[in-house]
């Protein structure tokens, strides 16, 4: 089995983090009172409290008014260096963070103060840690087409800091095919592009995603194992799945460790990568996943440093740059 040293040690790539899922309570009370706002909870205790979810809607509520706190350039900034600090104590050399615009830009804040601030930070994370990024941007899905056609309009003049486009958000009722033509359009701007697909929905889902979307990974994609043909199809593709583990078990998409199939598709010839989603409310960074793939799987050395490879191999990086990070 895998120790936590060995884990740490090993050169990863994050590539399914939400940045507003790292909001730990802590920033949320300091930028709740920088930016006089009042929090429905009262204390950390009382927030973490609230993170007692039944499946992916319960988290998304709270996650939502979470992010309320966030005003000003300098709070994503603030968000942002929070999170690779723990990046630079987990190991990873690389992350594609997601951020959720239309979370923000419903409530008045502006896209440039959104991006600058995550931007600014990513690029102080390449200066001063040596980690690497690349931004994904992600529509919400519960959210109609023409909305996320006009939040891609509201990008265009950031898309420097841009990489791809996601999808996310409530999954069940909101299939991929409702967004077939902005993601055709986030394509022809030369952007990648990646969607949630087969967390809680069903496979077909991730068959939509391929087909309709051409997605360049699949975001969960864990219930890929109910259709044989469709797992065919991405062991000889190579589809990247970026799986994460402990956010699977506290939205009990299942409802234990030991009953996680990430590394049943691994052991089958699947591309999968270890991710940590919205680590704040989740309760761990990437090595705790990792970890916990360990203690309650019985990952051995040999799993982890395939799981790792394919994080890094699957990222947007270049060719050339994965090969200084293997
Ligand atoms: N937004 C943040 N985390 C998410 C997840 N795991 N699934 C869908 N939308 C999300
Ligand atoms: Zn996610």
């Amino acid at each position: 089995v895998a120790s936590e040293s060995f884990l740490r040690s090993l050169p990863k790539a994050e590539l399914h983090l939400h940045i507003e899922g790292s909001l730990e309570p802590e920033l949320m009370f300091e930028l709740a009172e920088r930016n006089n706002i009042e929090l429905p909870y009262a204390n950390v205790a009382e927030v973490k409290k609230a993170y007692d979810f039944h499946n992916l809607q319960s988290f998304l509520d709270i996650y939502y008014r979470c992010a309320d706190v966030l005003r000003t350039e300098q709070d994503f900034y603030d968000l942002t260096w929070a999170y690779l600090l723990h990046c630079q104590s987990d190991g990873i050399v690389h992350t594609e963070p997601f951020f959720d615009p239309q979370t923000h830009t419903q409530r008045g804040i502006e896209m440039g103060v959104v991006v600058n601030g995550i931007a600014r930070a990513l690029k102080d994370g390449e200066e001063k840690l040596d980690i690497s990024s690349k931004l994904i941007l992600c529509f919400l899905r519960h959210l109609s087409e023409d909305d996320a056609i006009e939040c891609l309009e509201q990008a265009k003049p950031h898309l420097e800091h841009i990489a791809a486009v996601g999808l996310d958000s409530s999954e069940l009722g909101h299939p991929p095919e409702k967004f077939e033509r902005v993601f055709k359009m986030a394509k022809d701007l030369g952007l990648k592009a990646v969607a949630h697909a087969g967390e809680e929905g069903p496979p077909e889902y991730i068959v939509q995603a391929l087909d309709l979307l051409h997605v360049d990974r699949i975001d969960h994609g864990v219930r890929c194992s109910e259709d044989d043909e469709l797992m065919q199809r991405l062991v000889k593709s190579q589809m990247p799945l970026t799986v994460c583990p402990l956010s699977n078990v506290r939205l009990k998409v299942y409802e234990h460790m030991s009953e996680h199939n990430i590394l049943k598709l691994l052991d089958a010839g699947l591309n999968v990568t270890v991710n940590s989603d919205d680590p704040s409310f989740f309760g761990g960074y990437l090595l705790e996943n990792f970890t916990s793939l360990a203690e309650h799987l019985n990952m051995n050395e040999a799993q982890a440093v395939k799981l790792a490879h394919n994080s890094i191999n699957s990222s947007f990086l270049s060719d050339e740059e994965k090969q200084t990070l293997l």
